[in-house]
């Protein structure tokens, strides 16, 4: 057996034989990445290419295991050396069973959950020939303008950090050469959500400061975790695009965080770097990306030309070497020698199992956020309303509960709201009326929809963003939703009757305007395949509301961008907007219960052991999460007024209560990131809070 086929040789071994005995032209082809049929991401221009079987890799193939295979032995048994392809699809939450966008996912504060969802979703791909996915998506975006915030995990970059090492270990596994491990990908390397204006694939502009201190922690994290592989931005980090940025993808990836996967570019990134103002020269440009530390090359060509840029002596050998070794290092790791072929299984047996829906349930219920209770409306009792109705674009729309980049969820197998109403509300009267569109409405409909509505005892109003509002290339100077949506929700308030107003949604929307209207507001997100019953387990009481949010709400589009986290003001007192109030909308970390949480006895030790006692107030079991700050009032290099440096989600029965262990340590926790990726400590004080109890203390 030739060393490079034998699994009991270490990778690093059989990687060697290999590359020592593949030609220039098939090392140059596995740094290549085409599709073979038209891309279903409508903003990656182009019909796909023609298949070769030295290929490195396919993207967004939907063909299923038996065609994959079909193509994968061309390759594995029709090449010379016989490397298979490994098949990278868009699997951003959920392939066939739906779990709740990202942001969303965020909100659940549960990195279990999120693990979980990661987990089924590379059983369900793996099981129909996808081997890569590319996830987790792990920018910090702090403004709602750019579509592609549902993707992200929100505002902060600890609370990132740590689902980006849940998504990980969900897709990877720790044996990630298993058949049903696909690699991760996090991505967009880095800084894209600093994209100017929220405007999708606009220049951004970085310090090194905010690169080290917010863009790259996420990064750092998910490489940490075991991530098999990155993908390279689409953005220009302040004048050298992602894509040819030596210092992100060389220094800091692979000097100092020792990554050791490959970077794959995003889509037809090496073109768009004429239109940046880089170069429009295709020998340069492929020259430049490999040398950075841009090993494949996502669906452009540029890559072709290595080749001849070798024999020419314009590029060493060796900087190809380097690019294939990482490539088929992945391959190796991912087992793909051993089972370059997808076990052909029906549909049926490997996706939307039972215990699949009841996963994606259980994240359903923990995204949504409560955002108003007045006078407790609810949790609702069936049972003593008559007639309830559900009124709103979102009641019968399966798809806007699901969202964008929903990977191969159908959504005629997503029950809507208004196909499981009456599993809540048997023995009511229900009025199921849409009331408008999500940007039109007919000529009459609010009014006759309002005056439908006005026969109920309770109306739910069932407003938010059609599915493809919020995602790539979504950017939007307005994130109020449409004002049809509005002047209905308007109608309904002026009926008197209780409103009860549910929005999905992929982003944050406007509420200054809705607020009024409703007396209780539940954001459901975007909760996929069964976020219809866990909205009704949410409304009924069956279970506890318990999300909070991860992004900021702003007040108005004139707040943007506004996050938790943000440098202190040298007048604290002064500076605001004269017109607006200061204050966000909703602010991080905001969500309300039916019961409540009272905090006391908040202390830190000299071993710097900090804990906060929690007591569930009310008379309901509910689910909190304990967030604590650090704000640093004194340092060489000023501090963000407070960040977040650890969370803890508890379960409270009504009147318990438990004391919150945090064990700190002072370079993790109380340090900070310096210009150049350094942590500094500074002596002196330190301030914690939680829940508005604040406790200074020294460390040295
Ligand atoms: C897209 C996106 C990226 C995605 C890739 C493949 O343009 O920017 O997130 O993974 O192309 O579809």
């Amino acid at each position: 057996m030739t060393p490079y086929r034998n699994p009991a040789l270490p990778v690093e071994e059989r990687l060697e034989d290999l590359l020592n005995r593949m030609t220039l032209d098939e090392k140059c082809d596995q740094l290549l990445q085409t599709t073979i049929g038209p891309d279903v991401n409508p903003n990656n221009l182009g019909d796909g290419g023609e298949f070769r079987p030295s290929i490195g890799s396919i993207l967004s193939y939907f063909g299923g295991a038996h065609k994959r295979n079909e193509f994968q032995r061309r390759a594995v048994e029709g090449t010379r050396l016989g490397i298979p392809i490994i098949w990278g699809m868009d699997v951003i939450h959920g392939w066939r069973t739906g779990f709740p966008v990202p942001l969303a996912q965020a909100c659940t504060w549960n990195p279990e959950t999120v693990e979980a969802c990661c987990r089924v979703a590379a059983k369900e791909c793996s099981a129909e020939g996808i081997d890569w996915t590319f996830a987790p998506m792990v920018d910090i975006p702090n403004d709602p303008r750019w579509g592609r915030v549902m993707e992200s995990f929100g505002e902060d970059p600890y609370a990132s950090g740590l689902f980006a090492r849940a998504s990980v270990r969900g897709y990877q596994t720790a044996d990630p050469s298993a058949p049903d491990a696909v690699a991760a990908c996090l991505k967009h390397f880095a800084g894209y959500a600093a994209s100017e204006g929220g405007r999708d694939y606009s220049y951004s502009d970085i310090s090194a400061r905010k690169l080290h201190e917010i863009y790259l922690p996420s990064f750092h994290a998910g490489v940490d975790e075991g991530a098999l592989t990155l993908m390279s931005s689409f953005n220009d980090v302040t004048g050298t695009p992602a894509v040819v940025n030596r210092y992100l993808m060389t220094e800091i990836l692979r000097d100092r965080w020792g990554f050791s996967g490959f970077v794959v570019s995003d889509w037809d990134s090496f073109r768009q770097l004429k239109a940046q103002g880089f170069s429009g020269d295709p020998e340069k440009v492929a020259i430049r990306c490999l040398s950075a530390g841009n090993d494949m090359e996502m669906v452009s060509e540029c890559f072709k030309l290595l080749p001849e840029l070798v024999r020419s002596g314009r590029l060493a050998e060796a900087v190809v070497d380097e690019a294939v070794r990482r490539v088929l290092r992945v391959k190796f790791k991912l087992g793909l020698f051993e089972h370059p072929y997808t076990e052909e299984q029906p549909v049926e047996a490997t996706a939307l199992l039972p215990e699949y829906r009841r996963l994606a349930r259980k994240a359903a219920q923990q995204c949504a956020v409560l955002l108003k209770n007045e006078n407790s409306l609810l949790p609702l009792d069936p049972a003593s309303i008559r007639t309830v109705a559900l009124v709103g674009p979102v009641a019968e729309d399966a798809a806007a509960l699901v969202g964008n980049w929903r990977g191969n969820v159908d959504p005629a197998t997503v029950p809507t709201l208004a196909d499981v109403i009456g599993e809540f509300f048997p023995q009511s009267r229900i009025i199921t009326v849409p009331g408008c569109g999500f940007e039109t409405a007919a000529e009459g409909e609010i009014a006759s929809a309002v005056e439908a509505a006005r026969g109920a005892d309770v109306i739910l109003a069932a407003l938010g963003e059609e599915w493809n509002r919020s995602g790539e290339n979504c950017s939007r100077a307005d994130i109020a939703l449409p004002a049809v949506q509005r002047n209905l929700l308007h109608g309904l308030a002026a009926t008197g009757k209780p409103v009860v107003l549910l929005v999905s949604a992929g982003r944050p929307i406007l509420y200054p305007e809705l607020e009024p209207c409703a007396n209780a507001i539940l954001h459901l997100w975007q909760g996929g395949h069964e976020a219809a019953r866990a909205c009704f387990d949410l409304l009924t009481g069956e279970c506890n509301p318990s999300g909070r949010l991860a992004m900021t709400f702003p007040r108005s589009m004139g707040q943007i961008p506004i996050y938790y986290n943000e440098h202190r003001r040298a007048r604290p007192d002064q500076g605001y907007y004269h017109d607006l109030e200061e204050s966000p909308m909703y602010p991080f970390g905001y969500g309300l219960s039916y019961t409540s949480f009272t905090y006391s006895d908040l202390s830190i030790k000299e071993d710097l052991t900090a804990s906060v006692k929690v007591t569930n107030a009310g008379e309901r079991r509910g689910t909190e999460t304990v967030f604590l700050y650090l704000s640093d009032p004194e340092a060489e290099l000023t501090q963000p007024a407070r960040r977040l440096i650890a969370f803890r989600q508890l379960e409270l029965a009504p009147g318990e209560s438990r004391v919150v262990r945090f064990e700190l340590d002072k370079m993790r926790d109380l340090a900070y990131t310096g210009p150049a990726g350094e942590r500094i400590f500074e002596e002196g004080e330190f301030v914690l809070s939680t829940a508005g109890l604040t406790i200074s203390f020294e460390c040295r």
